[in-house]
């Protein structure tokens, strides 16, 4: 079964082709990333008006790279939440219109879920198992309980770790997006040389707190700068970097101890961190769990993973029809429940 995924969640414009949720034909990217860096992060209306642009000729090459026509695509999945509102809108409307004029089924598929489904595009793994999310917007462990069965275990009260590292980032005067200049500056720094609090989260033990490690990093920078004094960027890089991936990997490790998973998944942006997946492969092996982390190329946005998602959601029988929405925001565990 062929599915063309569609994705525009931010700012990347991206259509794919999977063949049975697993086998990638092609994956056709165009991100307007280099504009908004001139910014300093994503800026909604030129993402909207750069999908507008781009959506019709990366279909086409997706289809092109896959060597199929409509004729050949069963399903189409496309992402409706959560996001920028106007740059889901743009791919929902031209997946609406194209399964209207070809007579194609339509699957909308939550962009978080599609995260996870990376991994069923980089490897074997079936659920059940653990996942860490970690994006820009979303900082989340959940219990992955089947292809369209989510639970949420722990998640951010404040930043998501993407964000945080991005405004961290920006503050250290950082290229954007932050997390990855923070990934390729740390492994030239000493992440011991500054030390950070843990960040304490009241209530549930699962949860993430991120805002505190932000400003305690914005707070190093405004100091020093008001003192005259310098500071060694890389080190603040590899320190911030270090205490993230610690919160992270903490929680992780304490779910997956009390809740007796042995599979374990990392999937969203951020994990395509090089300390994280070093840290997550120590934890991992020390327990004798199983790791699963997406290829770097899935890591971010991409439709391939929106296709994986979208035939386990055809599947359990989830469809749209013309009224379609889009929705800038969705719990995961919400999305088309069908149980
Ligand atoms: O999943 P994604 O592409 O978009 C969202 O759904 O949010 O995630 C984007 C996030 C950004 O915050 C970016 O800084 C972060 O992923 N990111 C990284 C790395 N590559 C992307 N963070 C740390 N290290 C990286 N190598
Ligand atoms: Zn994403």
């Amino acid at each position: 079964m062929k599915i063309l995924g569609i994705e525009s969640s931010c700012d990347e414009t991206a259509a794919a082709v999977v063949e049975d949720g697993r086998i990638v034909l092609s994956n056709v990217i165009a991100t307007s990333l280099e504009e908004h860096k001139l910014y300093g992060g994503v800026v909604p209306e030129i993402a909207s008006r750069r999908h507008a642009e781009a959506i019709s000729g990366v279909v086409k090459e997706a289809l092109e790279q896959a060597n199929c026509t409509m004729a050949d695509i069963d399903t189409i999945a496309v992402t409706y939440a959560p996001g920028l509102i106007g740059a889901l809108l743009v791919g929902v409307n031209f997946a609406k219109g194209l399964a209207l004029a070809t007579n194609t089924p339509l699957v909308p598929v939550h962009h978080i879920r599609g995260h996870i489904a990376s991994n069923y595009i980089s490897s074997d793994i079936e659920p059940p198992f653990l996942c860490l999310i970690v994006s820009g917007g979303h900082s989340h462990i959940v219990a992955v309980n089947s292809y369209t069965d989510f639970e949420i275990i722990g998640r951010t009260r404040d930043d998501a770790a993407g964000e945080a590292l991005d405004k961290a980032g920006r503050t250290m005067g950082l290229e954007y997006p932050g997390g990855v200049s923070i990934d390729r500056l740390s492994k030239q720094g000493d992440e011991n040389a500054f030390k950070f609090p843990k960040p304490k989260v009241n209530g549930s033990p699962y949860d993430f707190s991120f805002s505190g490690l932000k400003t305690a990093v914005i707070n190093t920078v405004h100091n020093a700068e008001q003192k005259g004094e310098q500071i060694n960027i890389a080190d603040l890089a590899a320190s911030f970097q270090k205490s993230v991936v610690d919160c992270l990997i903490t929680n992780l490790e304490k779910v997956a101890v009390e809740k007796s998973f042995d599979k374990i998944v990392i999937a969203g942006g951020v994990s395509a961190n090089s300390k994280l997946r070093a840290e997550a492969q120590k934890l991992c092996k020390k327990n004798k769990w199983d790791l699963y982390l997406p290829e770097l190329k899935y890591c971010g946005d991409n439709a391939a993973m929106i296709a994986s998602q979208g035939y386990y959601e055809f599947l359990q029988g989830v469809s749209a029809d013309e009224s379609l929405n889009a929705y800038a925001t969705m719990p995961i565990d919400k999305s088309n429940k069908t149980n």
